[in-house]
């Protein structure tokens, strides 16, 4: 049984991630950026009795800070899934203005980064000793293809954060691995995506169960297959 901290946990991914883990047993922290609303949450919760829902804001490091004093427990897998998508346009787009660059390089890329560093005393304490951050194929500067160009560059700066944490944290033995999670359908990915959440969400906790200090620093996705920088 395994403590697993999730980001971003009251929808999507995260939620079907956080029912994944708590169905086969794991003690399941699950944050939230307003749990009172989180009533999927308080439903997994009452269901399972593994889950605990708590309050995160991955930009606000004031949020960041009070996670951390309110997460006593070691933590085996810390889940960095938080993330925002703003538009798909390319440079005429309207939306790609500095505060959507503001938000989504603060949400996809500065927010791993400060949940890792304030949560990774409790990492350290665990016996899993794994980070996984939720990055996408859209990241993949191999894939670059003319559009989306905050959510992309957020994305390729989540695996640099991940490339540059497994590095730092090696001699630590900690494991750090960036994930494409497939094209999901959810908020994000919309309703013509290829796979569901649950098939996204059980591939990837395979691929964290199998992340060691052998393939730190890998980009995968939910099926295993390498990810291109
Ligand atoms: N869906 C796909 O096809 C796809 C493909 C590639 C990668 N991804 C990545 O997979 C992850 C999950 O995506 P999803 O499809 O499940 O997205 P989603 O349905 O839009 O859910 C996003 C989650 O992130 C949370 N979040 C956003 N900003 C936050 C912040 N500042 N602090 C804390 N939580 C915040 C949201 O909370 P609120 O409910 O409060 O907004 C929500 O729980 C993301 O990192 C995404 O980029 C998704």
């Amino acid at each position: 049984m395994a403590t697993i901290l999730i980001t971003g946990a009251n929808r999507g991914i995260g939620l079907a991630m956080a029912r994944v883990a708590a169905l086969r047993g794991d003690l399941v922290i699950a944050t939230a950026r307003h749990p009172e609303q989180a009533g999927a949450l308080a439903a997994l919760s009452e269901e399972t009795g593994r889950v605990s829902v708590r309050a995160l804001d991955v930009t606000d490091e004031a949020s960041v800070a009070a996670l951390a004093a309110a997460t006593p427990e070691a933590v085996d897998i810390l889940v960095l899934n938080a993330g925002v998508l703003n538009s798909y346009g390319g440079l005429s787009d309207a939306a790609h203005g500095a505060d959507a660059w503001r938000d989504v390089l603060m949400t996809n890329v500065a927010g791993p980064f400060l949940v890792t560093r304030a949560l990774l005393p409790r990492v350290e304490a665990g016996e899993g000793r794994r980070i996984a951050i939720v990055s996408s194929i859209m990241g993949s500067n191999a894939g670059a293809s003319g559009n989306a160009y905050p959510y992309r560059a957020s994305k390729a700066g989540a695996v640099n954060v991940a490339r540059n944490l497994a590095a730092e944290l090696k001699p630590r033995g900690v494991a750090v691995g960036a994930y494409h999670p497939g094209w999901v359908r959810t908020d994000m990915g919309g309703g013509g995506a290829d796979i569901s959440v649950e098939e996204s969400a059980d591939g990837l906790m395979r691929r964290f169960d199998a992340l060691s200090m052998a393939t730190t620093g890998v980009f995968e996705d939910y099926r295993g297959m390498m990810v291109p920088f």
